[in-house]
């Protein structure tokens, strides 16, 4: 497998063709945005810790039965996946109040929900990722009822695996974003990262951030907080 020439340059990832069709290879950069690209900073080792938290991840992710993009890890900061249409969204859900939640709804950080709540958001930089609902993804032609049913359904799932996977390691799941694509047979899977940078992580003991929050409300350095999900996650392969 030959990596190609650059097909798209985000935040945190670079994405190459491959010399076949269908698979994606990816570099993780080690750079760190927050507000929407306002705040950014390159930070040595970032790129490598996500790369390998995503990649253990989705491999637990495939034991557990729910379909995904991810082929291989190919060194500490590369992967393989599968190359899908992308729905142009991003896919909150949320087991206890934090972040934007809090601030739009007054609701005090920590706060447990009820049950596990999904929300949408257009990924569009321009526009600042406005929050949507299922009227206006059906709308605007971004998914239909039949594929929002199923990628909320996938979202649950996700949750219940890694919720049980991190609670083995002594971390609260708060909540995550998800991104999904659909093959050219219709099937959607799972896509993009799951890493401290799309999921916020609480110490159980502590309560301490292991996340990204770290970097967004400068907590201190983010490369020793991922560096430890990182550990604790090599623990559960072990176990
Ligand atoms: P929020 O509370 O800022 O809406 O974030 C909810 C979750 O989604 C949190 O775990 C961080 C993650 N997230 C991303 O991965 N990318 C984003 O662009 C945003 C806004 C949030």
């Amino acid at each position: 497998m030959e990596k190609q020439e650059l097909l798209y340059e985000g935040k945190a990832k670079k994405l190459y063709k491959t010399s076949e069709s269908d698979v994606i290879w990816v570099e993780y950069l080690n750079q760190a945005t927050a507000l929407n690209g306002k705040k950014k900073d390159l930070i040595k080792g970032k790129g490598s810790l996500n790369n390998q938290i995503t990649s253990l991840v989705f491999r637990m992710l495939t034991e557990a039965g729910v379909p995904n993009h991810f082929k291989k890890k190919l060194s500490e900061t590369e992967q393989l996946i599968e190359a899908m249409t992308m729905f142009p969204l991003e896919v909150v859900l949320r087991n206890v109040s934090a972040g934007s939640f809090s601030k739009r709804f007054d609701v005090k950080e920590g706060t447990p929900l009820a049950k596990p709540i999904i929300e949408f958001y257009l990924k569009d930089d321009k526009l600042d990722d406005p929050m949507m609902n299922e009227d206006h993804i059906q709308l605007l032609g971004l998914a239909t009822a039949k594929e929002i049913k199923e990628i909320k359904k996938m979202t649950l799932e996700v949750n219940k695996v890694l919720q049980k996977l991190f609670k083995e390691i002594d971390i609260q799941l708060v909540d995550f974003k998800l991104e999904f694509g659909k093959q050219a047979d219709g099937t959607i899977l799972l896509a993009d990262e799951i890493s401290p940078d799309t999921c916020r992580l609480w110490d159980v003991k502590t309560g301490e951030h292991l996340d990204k929050d770290v970097y967004r409300r400068d907590l201190g350095n983010l490369v020793p907080v991922y560096q430890e999900v990182f550990e604790r996650l090599l623990k559960l392969e072990s176990i």
